[in-house]
């Protein structure tokens, strides 16, 4: 069975899963689940690879450590909470993987510190910011999530989060992803949508990239369709796109196979592929 780790850093605590040996690969979860959702890619984690997963700031936080400060926290709060506990591990450069709201972080972490970046992936996300009509939604879902708390969000979210053909063949998945769900404080919920709701575009990050990426999106994706990765793979140079069939939104854990496949291929970056010859 896996269990989470602690890092003790400086001014707070950090949950994070941490399976196998070599190239580092860090993985970000999306929103508002917690590393939980890489399950399927740390049971399957590729030979040669290390997948370091943490819980995002607030989320599954037990107790005031692994809480939220007091002052609103946006995309970089969480980059630089994911590059901290990077170098708290030792670990220099990595790829990094971000799901929807991960790859927000991704994107976020790319911006800040692209020599950490050893290579990106992104899945089922997008590089623009949010709409006017999108922030509308964040407020509503903030009001719903302070109101009624993480049921009411689960509730309301989990049926856009997976695809036709899971929710017709996999109905199990949804009771999982409502349980990751619940296990959230509201306040990391509702830190979660402001942060996405201040988001900036991240096309120009994109576009300087240096490192080898990959795309990966469901083909039933809803929340952020093909066209958004389509998009995000014609401003990168040189990177890859991988459209899953059958998969929704959530498509490491409703194609897990292909998406773990798909994932482990990405290639170092040059300066690390010289090294490791
Ligand atoms: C996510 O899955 O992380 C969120 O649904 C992304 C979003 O709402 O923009």
């Amino acid at each position: 069975m896996l269990t989470r780790k602690i890092a003790n850093l400086a001014t707070r605590s950090v949950r994070y899963f941490d399976v196998g040996s070599g190239r580092p690969m860090l993985l970000l979860h999306a929103f508002p689940l917690s590393a939980d959702h890489w399950l399927p890619q740390l049971t399957r984690v590729a030979p040669g690879w290390r997948a370091i997963a943490p819980d995002l700031r607030g989320f599954r936080g037990v107790g005031p450590a692994f809480g939220l400060p007091d002052e609103p926290i946006s995309m970089d709060t969480y980059a630089a909470d994911a590059l901290e506990l990077l170098a708290h591990l030792g670990v220099e450069r990595a790829a990094v993987a971000g799901l929807s709201m991960g790859g927000y972080v991704a994107m976020a972490l790319a911006r800040m510190a692209p020599q950490r970046l050893d290579a990106l992936v992104l899945a089922d996300t997008r590089a623009t910011a949010d709409t006017l009509e999108g922030r509308a939604g964040r407020d509503r879902m903030i009001d719903l999530a302070q109101r009624e708390g993480a049921a009411a969000i689960a509730r309301e979210m989990v049926p856009k989060l997976l695809g036709e053909t899971t929710r017709r063949h996999q109905p199990d998945l949804a009771h999982v992803i409502q349980h990751v769900i619940e296990l959230n404080p509201p306040s990391a919920i509702v830190a979660g949508l402001q942060a996405m709701k201040a988001r900036p575009d991240s096309h120009d990050v994109l576009a300087a990239l240096t490192c080898p990426a990959t795309i990966i999106c469901g083909d039933e994706d809803t929340i952020t369709p093909v066209a958004d990765s389509e998009a995000m793979h014609r401003t990168i140079p040189g990177s890859k796109l991988v459209v899953l069939p059958r998969a929704g939104h959530l498509s490491n854990l409703e194609a897990p196979d292909a998406f773990t496949t798909a994932l482990f291929q990405v290639a170092p970056a040059p300066s690390e592929r010289a090294t490791r010859a």
